[in-house]
């Protein structure tokens, strides 16, 4: 069988960027003839849902197949050994577009592939961020707010965050964490904070589900206030027995990316039962707290109901200053 195969929320995941590139690309329609786009962790052309062994379109293709208008410029980045066999197959299928990919790691070529861009730097740039697990580096993706740093909107980004791994890496149970782990989560967040949710996690003072919620927090914390970003929204993806596998973070400074993105994201939780269950779960928790009354839903059935006519799934909050840095 060609290509790889993922697990049923993938596909949920590239729908969602299926639907935001066609909107990022329309919204430019009259505006420019360049859009570029930049997919960091390419993968492959194409790859099988596990289950159902239905095909489902890699990144890359999902991005070239964007029409109407398409994304003039797309640069792509794969492992050395992935890069000409990518680079063959889109080029194979999309003659004649503007691609090119950079083979080796994405932390590394970015740089010169901004820079080859830089006479385009006014044109709009969407940027997928999207590793198996916690290989995006924090300089990648300063380099990325930099691009258009000048202008009155920065590259907007889509980023896997693997929150969920952090927890399996840090171990609880007195052993060390391995030094490796402690390094890529260093350059990961661009910073030694991290330590400090670790070590509330340690002494007991949060549980697991609280320290995941709190690393996130601190990304998108990093995401506005040191990049700069006016929004961050994240998308928690959960697999079909409810796990919290990765978030998906969208950054943003457009006021109708924000709009469109919110809207998608509602769209893709109300379609997945456990993300259904969770957006739920949230929404009567955050009433409790608004009106310090108890439980309304003891009812399970209710949790795990079918969509309510008008119901939402997605509401966006900002994220709150960690207590650390207070
Ligand atoms: C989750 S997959 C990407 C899936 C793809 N974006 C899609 O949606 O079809 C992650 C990919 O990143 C590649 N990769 C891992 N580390 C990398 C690095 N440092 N630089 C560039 N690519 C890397 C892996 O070979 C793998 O194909």
């Amino acid at each position: 069988m060609a290509g790889r195969s993922w697990g049923y929320w993938t596909r949920g995941k590239l729908d969602v960027l299926r639907a935001y590139l066609d909107a990022f690309t329309t919204a430019t329609k009259n505006r420019t003839s360049e859009r570029i786009y930049l997919d960091l962790f390419a993968g492959e052309v194409e790859n099988h849902e596990r289950l159902t062994d239905e095909h489902i379109d890699g990144s890359a293709r999902v991005a070239l197949n964007i029409e109407d208008p398409p994304f003039s410029k797309l640069r792509f980045f794969e492992l050395e050994s992935n890069a000409a066999k990518l680079e063959a197959e889109l080029r194979g299928e999309f003659p004649g577009r503007d691609i090119i990919v950079n083979g080796g790691d994405c932390n590394e070529r970015i740089h010169d592939a901004l820079t080859a861009l830089r006479p385009y730097s006014w044109a709009p740039t969407f940027a997928f961020v999207d590793p198996n697990g916690m290989q995006a580096a924090w300089s990648t993706l300063a380099a990325l707010a930099d691009f258009r740093r000048t202008k009155s909107t920065k590259v907007e980004m889509f980023i896997l965050f693997a929150a969920p791994m952090f927890i399996r890496v840090l171990p609880v149970d007195g052993s060390q964490i391995r030094s490796r782990d402690a390094d890529k989560l260093d350059l990961l967040f661009g910073s030694a904070e991290w330590r400090q949710i670790y070590e509330a996690r340690l002494s007991g003072v949060i549980e697991a589900a609280e320290a995941r919620e709190q690393y996130l927090n601190f990304m998108r914390w990093r995401l506005e206030s040191v990049l700069g970003y006016e929004w961050t929204h994240p998308l928690e993806i959960c697999n079909t027995n409810g796990s919290a596998i990765y978030y998906m973070i969208f950054a943003t400074d457009h006021e109708a990316g924000t709009r469109i993105m919110s809207s998608i994201y509602a769209n893709a939780a109300a379609e997945f039962p456990a993300m259904r269950e969770r957006a739920r779960r949230r929404r009567q928790r955050a009433r409790e707290e608004d009106h310090g009354l108890q439980s309304l839903f003891s009812d399970v059935a209710a949790l795990e109901g079918p969509v309510q006519r008008g119901e939402r799934f997605y509401e966006h909050f900002a994220p709150e200053k960690p207590w650390f840095l207070e």
